[in-house]
């Protein structure tokens, strides 16, 4: 019996025991339940959100599609622009849109241009009536071969004179004075030539012959300039050039200090001097009183000058190599201002023997007497106007 009552009461105990685990087990059942029910809900809730998120994404991105087809299709306009401003310019531009302002500015720049030259031109013409400038030379004639290496020969550069005159060597006191060219051309040697024993000793190459006086160059403590007139052989004039130092005028010919010149102007002196050591001086003188009147510092230097003449107031310096080639007229300088250097032609001398120590321009014939390692030369000249407008 007790036994029954135990067994019972454990019995009693295993339900109440079970029933006790089955609440626990409902209500675990039940929070898990809740906390799924929870997920659930905010997963949901995620899931909206992130479909919201898209949905901003792709309308977004729509607009930015949108915007970006907008910018396209601006840009294509502006290309479009461009393109047709750029077809106009060319059109603009075949059409000589552009042309006509440089025209116009052409014209008015060679319309000042011949002003500046007609003014220089009217202001030249009052200075003097001649113009001409070397254009090329001609023709050349070897008349003789008289005398030694270097000299200088001349016909008197007045019109009524015929008279030959020739200085042989660099350093003499006699000259021979022939009548006429043929004379000249005739003569033995000196034989047909009438000497004139001048009261000083003439140096160097720079003499000139005109209206029957001979202006030589006397070289002693001072660079002198004397006239001598050979119609009763007397000196009518003399003049100290003034010069300190007797540097030679040109590289290639060191005699010469000092070169005289006649042109249609009158008598010019080309010198140099140590102030401006490296170029040739220029200068016009009074044929009658030895007056210097002007003194000019030209831009034609001394190097490889052999020799120069002056024509129209435009002095031609003739350069070489010290190994003699042709000579040719490399500098000018004009004391109008009309030629340049650059508008000079470059003039070449013919077939050469050794140097040119000399070449004497004569205005009235328009010839160079040169003399050229003792042959006697001319060189006819072919002249031009200065101004050619
Ligand atoms: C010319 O001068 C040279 C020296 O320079 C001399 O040898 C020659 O005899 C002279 N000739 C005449 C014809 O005077
Ligand atoms: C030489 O002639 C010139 C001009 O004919 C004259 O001026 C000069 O006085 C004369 N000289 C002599 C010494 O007669």
């Amino acid at each position: 019996m007790r036994g029954l009552v135990v067994l019972v009461t454990l019995a009693c105990f295993a339900t109440a025991q079970h029933q006790a685990l089955i609440d626990y087990l409902e209500r675990r059942l039940l929070a898990i339940e809740d906390r799924i029910s929870l997920w659930h809900e905010q997963t949901t809730r995620y899931a909206s959100e992130l479909r919201e998120l898209k949905q901003q994404m792709v309308s977004q991105l729509e607009n930015l599609d949108k915007e970006k087809e907008a910018l396209r299709m601006n840009l294509d306009g502006v290309g479009t622009r461009v393109d047709r401003v750029e077809r106009e310019l060319d059109y603009l531009e075949t059409q000589n849109g552009a042309q006509p302002c440089v025209d116009v500015d052409d014209k008015l720049i060679e319309q000042q241009v011949t002003l500046v030259k007609e003014k220089q031109k009217a202001q030249y013409l009052k200075l003097s009536d001649c113009s001409d400038m070397i254009s090329s030379i001609k023709a050349m004639k070897i008349l003789k071969r008289v005398g030694g290496q270097k000299g200088m020969w001349t016909k008197d550069t007045s019109r009524a004179s015929g008279k030959v005159y020739i200085f042989n060597g660099t350093d003499e006191d006699t000259i021979h004075e022939f009548a006429t060219i043929q004379d000249f051309t005739r003569s033995q040697g000196m034989s047909l030539s009438n000497n004139l024993k001048l009261p000083s000793a003439w140096k160097g190459t720079g003499h000139v012959v005109y209206k029957n006086n001979v202006y030589y160059i006397n070289q002693g403590e001072e660079i002198t300039v004397v006239k001598y007139d050979t119609r009763n052989n007397s000196v009518t004039d003399s003049a100290v050039f003034p010069v300190q130092d007797h540097v030679p005028v040109y590289g290639l010919t060191p005699e010469t200090v000092m070169d005289l010149a006649v042109d249609e102007e009158g008598l010019w002196a080309i010198y140099a001097t140590r102030q401006n050591e490296r170029h040739i001086s220029l200068a016009k003188m009074d044929t009658s009183s030895l007056d210097i009147e002007q003194m000019w510092d030209t831009n034609c230097p001394r190097e490889n000058a052999e020799a120069a003449f002056v024509i129209c107031g435009t002095l031609y310096v003739a350069y070489n190599t010290k190994q003699p080639g042709r000579s040719r007229v490399q500098c000018v300088f004009d004391v109008n201002g009309m030629v340049t250097n650059e508008e000079a032609p470059l003039v070449y001398f013919p077939k050469r023997y050794g140097s040119h120590s000399s070449l004497k321009y004569n205005p009235q014939e328009q010839l160079l007497y040169a003399w050229d390692d003792g042959y006697q030369i001319l060189y006819k000249l072919i002249m031009k106007k200065k101004l050619e407008i």
